[in-house]
């Protein structure tokens, strides 16, 4: 939940100021996610290697993270890396998203510290080269104590492995208890994702014009709603965070049921 004690809107640009202002405090959202996407679209536009569009986007992540912890959002998820990135993607390029993400960690650790951001990741991460574990759980222990924003990074990251890994825990679980399959119910399912610990996110974002999914927390986005932005990654910024939460602020959350507006239907 938002709390007073983490908020530090005095440290937003004016811009951000005021589009922070003209948010509604009872609408702010728990849980953002983001499908980082138009790293090497951004590069490709200035004649640049791939590269340079990543190591933007790693800029984007760290800017993006600070505005969330200064309006005291409580969950924001970064998909960084999907398990077809790692399969599909050219050895040197994941080679170098590798190498980026532990010079990520190292060179803003301090930063985390400073903003209060407590470091977690979800994803087949004990896949990932042994010195990249070993530095995410350096930068996930020292963040640990810290309270204010919790920034996850899906890594190595697919929605289904991560429905298939929950499937797998659930039938143990029922095969240890002597259950049968009637017995399953969606908090069971809930309870065996990466996410258990977290609530659903509430807003979605896609950067880069696509809009696809791409696997991104399948069973978690039942009912989040989702924001598609033109804007590739590398150029998205806190304001432009802010000015998503702005839209989703004005959707109208149904969960399946009617608009409050939505006039009485006479029976018979
Ligand atoms: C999508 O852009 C982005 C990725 C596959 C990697 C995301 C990585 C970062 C944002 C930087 C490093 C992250 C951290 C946490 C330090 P793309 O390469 O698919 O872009 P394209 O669709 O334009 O080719």
């Amino acid at each position: 939940m938002y709390s007073a004690a983490t908020l530090r809107t005095d440290e937003l640009t004016a811009e951000e100021r005021t589009v922070y202002e003209t948010l509604k405090p009872d609408r702010m959202p728990q849980h953002v996610a983001i499908i980082m996407d138009g790293n090497g679209r951004w590069a490709g536009h200035r004649s640049l290697k791939r590269f340079f569009g990543h190591q933007q986007g790693a800029n984007s992540v760290q800017l993006v993270t600070e505005t969330a912890s200064r309006i005291g959002l409580p969950w924001l998820t970064l998909y960084a890396f999907s398990v077809e990135n790692n399969l599909r993607r050219p050895r040197a390029e994941v080679n170098f998203l590798m190498r980026l993400l532990k010079s990520y960690l190292e060179s803003n650790l301090q930063r985390m510290m400073d903003n209060n951001v407590r470091m977690k990741y979800i994803g087949h991460t004990h896949k990932l080269p042994a010195e990249v574990q070993e530095k995410m759980r350096w930068a996930e222990e020292a963040t640990a104590g810290n309270t204010g924003t919790t920034l996850t990074l899906a890594l190595n990251y697919s929605g289904r492995s991560e429905l298939v890994d929950a499937f797998r825990g659930l039938a143990a679980e029922m095969q240890q208890k002597h259950l049968s399959a009637e017995h399953i119910t969606e908090e069971d399912i809930h309870r065996h994702l990466y996410t258990a610990h977290m609530p659903d996110p509430d807003l979605l974002i896609r950067t880069s014009g696509e809009m696809r999914l791409s696997t991104c927390l399948l069973w978690q986005i039942a009912y989040t709603e989702i924001f598609f932005t033109e804007r590739l990654w590398p150029d998205f910024r806190g304001i432009h965070l802010l000015e998503a939460i702005a839209e989703f602020q004005l959707r109208e959350r149904r969960y399946g049921g009617l608009s409050e507006d939505c006039g009485e239907m006479e029976e018979g």
